[in-house]
């Protein structure tokens, strides 16, 4: 059996990452037709329009896709094109493994846990405007149909992955109304699930916490805007954003991609760390019910980490993206 997957390889470091991510995968074994579309800056130039409309139909067609990072210009030019994807596509579901990788320096360890985060609504609705000049208004927009499925999703989630308890992070005290019904959706839900244990941390406090204490949470599901900044802070737990996988999920399709962006600063030079979206695709093996490859492709990393000094620069290495790609290929 073979698939038919799309590949968008991104802006920046994405090609770079994406190439060495398919010759993991080449190596599993399991057929993989890619189908390769342009979004972001190149076909913002190419055909106007950085997510021309036959990428988001390519995805509609497959159900699948691994995607590089795309850059979003800060402040002025075309909207984020992960925010389209995720919108036009429902990924609903934002997945984000973080795990220790021994070998990987880090302040801690035992670090085993699971965001989830809402990825349609929130802060990130696209909603602002200037109501006069020099006041600008960002609407937060939380529907309790969007709250109760994100909530199913991190329960059905933590029943099917032997996760004990389920942490809803938000900051119902100030916003009442908008985290309240976030937070009320995730508490009437998590009545079905007796066996998951369920509890509630407001937002600042759980970063604090994670930062003192990360060993002691196990799956996390909040809001769009927590579960951005919380994602990139979970990173920084265990190594960084270059060793961090991560997922979009819907009902329909599945977007597999890692958590860091493209890049700009070391774009080109062939040394970015291809870890986290190896492992995103590991994600999407399993997504594919690859089980076997996935695990493999997981441990061939964690053999690198633990029995190789082979490193790429951001874990103050010298190793090329080429090498450290070698070195998988060959624990694989
Ligand atoms: P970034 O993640 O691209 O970079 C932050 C720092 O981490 C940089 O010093 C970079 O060199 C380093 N880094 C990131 N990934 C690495 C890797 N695989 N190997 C080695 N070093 C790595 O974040 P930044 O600079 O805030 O964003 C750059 C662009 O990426 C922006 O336009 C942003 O909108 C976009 N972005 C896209 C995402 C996506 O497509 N999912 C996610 C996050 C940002």
């Amino acid at each position: 059996m073979s698939y038919v997957i799309t590949l968008i390889p991104g802006d920046g470091i994405g090609p770079e990452v994406t190439e060495a991510t398919r010759e993991v995968l080449a190596a599993t074994g399991v057929a993989i037709e890619w189908e390769l579309r342009e979004a972001g800056a190149a076909a913002a130039e190419q055909h106007g329009h950085p997510c021309p409309d036959d990428v988001i139909a390519s995805v509609q067609r497959n159900r699948i896709a691994l995607k590089g990072p795309i850059g979003t210009p800060i402040g002025r030019g075309f909207r984020s094109v992960n925010v389209t994807l995720r919108k036009a596509l429902d990924l609903y579901a934002c997945l984000r493994p973080v795990k220790n990788i021994e070998g990987i320096a880090s302040r801690f360890s035992g670090v085993d846990l699971v965001i989830v985060r809402e990825n349609t609504e929130g802060l990130y609705s696209g909603l602002e405007h200037m109501v006069v000049p020099g006041v600008a208004e960002s609407l937060k927009i939380v529907s309790e149909r969007a709250s109760t499925r994100i909530a199913e999703f991190a329960f059905r989630y933590a029943r099917a992955n032997n996760r004990r308890r389920v942490s809803v992070v938000h900051k119902a005290n100030i916003m009442k109304l908008s985290d309240g019904l976030f937070l009320d959706s995730v508490r009437k839900v998590s009545r079905r699930y007796a066996e998951v244990d369920t509890s509630e941390v407001i937002v600042d406090a759980c970063a604090m916490q994670l930062v003192r204490f990360p060993e002691r949470f196990d799956v996390l599901v909040m809001d769009n805007l927590y579960g951005d900044i919380l994602s990139d802070l979970c990173a920084g737990l265990v190594g960084g954003l270059g060793v961090v996988p991560g997922a979009n999920i819907g009902d329909e399709c599945a977007v597999f991609e890692a958590v860091h962006g493209s890049a700009p600063d070391i774009a080109g030079k062939g040394v970015a760390n291809p870890t986290a979206l190896i492992l995103s695709a590991a994600l999407m093996l399993q997504y594919l019910g690859e089980r076997e490859a996935s695990a493999r492709v997981e441990q061939a990393i964690r053999k690198v980490y633990r029995d190789t000094t082979v490193r790429t620069g951001d874990l103050g290495g010298n190793a090329t993206t080429v090498e450290f790609t070698r070195a998988v290929v060959q624990a694989l």
